[in-house]
């Protein structure tokens, strides 16, 4: 038997590569802020820099934690429902050390880190989220499924997408001046909010058909375009048809539609591979039952086998 801190260990207490390297990718941004720190050090406000490495971390996380779902059903790999629940509860401890930074920043005076939170509205935006993550790694554990029962748990796991809206607003609002790579998360987040809505409505257990993954692809990508030429064209009072016009202008920078265009091809590409070279589908009968009964769900306890 695996004893409970041996996350890089299966259910069934054998080593798990799958696990061992969702860890690895968890521990990557540590690896990172110790390198700069090594090398160029954290610039004049240590802290801050700090704050923001974890608040982006945190996000990617987030989104890798929702892109388990479409992924598995897309690349036919059931097994990796097993890792969804450490890439949600990896966010949390990014969204955690982020607060608990902030506090530091703050010279740990908590009275100006509460009234800071009321008075400054992407203070108060980032914290209602946080209090959102908070609840989901709590109830993450296997006996809180089990105290609140699988339909209650899902539901108040379905929060999870308020909680991504919200943190991506509080990545806007401090946003000073280049918003390409809030644009470019916000455009990952419509993806996977649109195959999740798709799915849910067709009551789809296994993948979307490709030339629908393919769609939303286009939609998504899309709507990254436009919002961040609307933006844009609000922020410097310029036509937003401009704005879009130099999206093909490739001399100077890649906006963050084409981003989200090539992450979405690059998986429609896979359901492409997949639906050719798999005629079975990987996942196992237990896998699929954890499937439909985990439907939307974001940090999943594994399936008892
Ligand atoms: C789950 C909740 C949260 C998420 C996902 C999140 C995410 C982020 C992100 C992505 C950034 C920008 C990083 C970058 O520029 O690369 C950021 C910045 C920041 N966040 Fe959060 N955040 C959250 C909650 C909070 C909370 C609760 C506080 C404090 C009460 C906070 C305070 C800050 C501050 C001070 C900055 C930097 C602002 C600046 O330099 O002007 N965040 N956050």
């Amino acid at each position: 038997m695996r004893k409970p801190y041996q996350i890089w260990r299966d259910r069934r207490g054998r080593l798990s590569p799958l696990r061992i390297t969702t860890l690895a990718a968890l521990l990557v941004p540590v690896a990172i802020a110790v390198h700069a720190y090594a090398t160029t050090g954290f610039g004049a406000r240590p802290l801050n820099d700090l704050i923001h490495r974890t608040g982006y971390w945190c996000l990617i996380f987030l989104a890798a934690s929702l892109a388990v779902t479409p992924l598995r059903a897309i690349a036919r790999y059931g097994a990796l429902i097993d890792v969804r629940r450490m890439l949600g509860v990896g966010a949390f401890a990014y969204a955690a050390a982020h607060l608990a930074l902030y506090v530091a920043d703050q010279r740990y005076d908590l009275g100006k880190v509460a009234s800071e939170i009321a008075l400054r509205l992407y203070l108060t935006i980032g914290f209602t989220a946080w209090l959102g993550m908070a609840a989901l790694a709590v109830t993450s554990t296997d006996a809180m499924v089990r105290r609140l029962g699988a339909v209650r748990w899902r539901r108040l796991h379905q929060i999870v997408y308020v909680v991504s809206l919200l943190a991506l607003i509080h990545f806007f609002q401090q946003t000073k001046a280049d918003v390409s790579v809030p644009v470019f998360v916000a455009g990952l987040f419509v993806w996977l909010a649109g195959y999740r809505l798709i799915a849910a409505r067709r009551h789809a257990r296994g993948p979307l058909p490709t030339a629908l993954i393919a769609a939303l692809t286009f939609g998504a990508a899309l709507l990254t375009f436009a919002g961040e030429a609307i933006g844009i064209a609000i922020a410097y009072r310029v036509s937003p048809l401009t704005v879009l016009r130099s999206a093909f202008d490739f001399s100077f920078d890649i906006r963050p539609g084409w981003y989200v265009l090539a992450a979405g091809l690059a998986v429609t590409l896979i359901d492409l591979l997949r639906a050719a070279f798999a005629a079975q589908p990987r996942a196992t009968a237990a896998d699929q039952a954890g499937s439909a009964s985990s439907g939307g769900r974001s940090f999943v306890p594994r399936q008892r086998p």
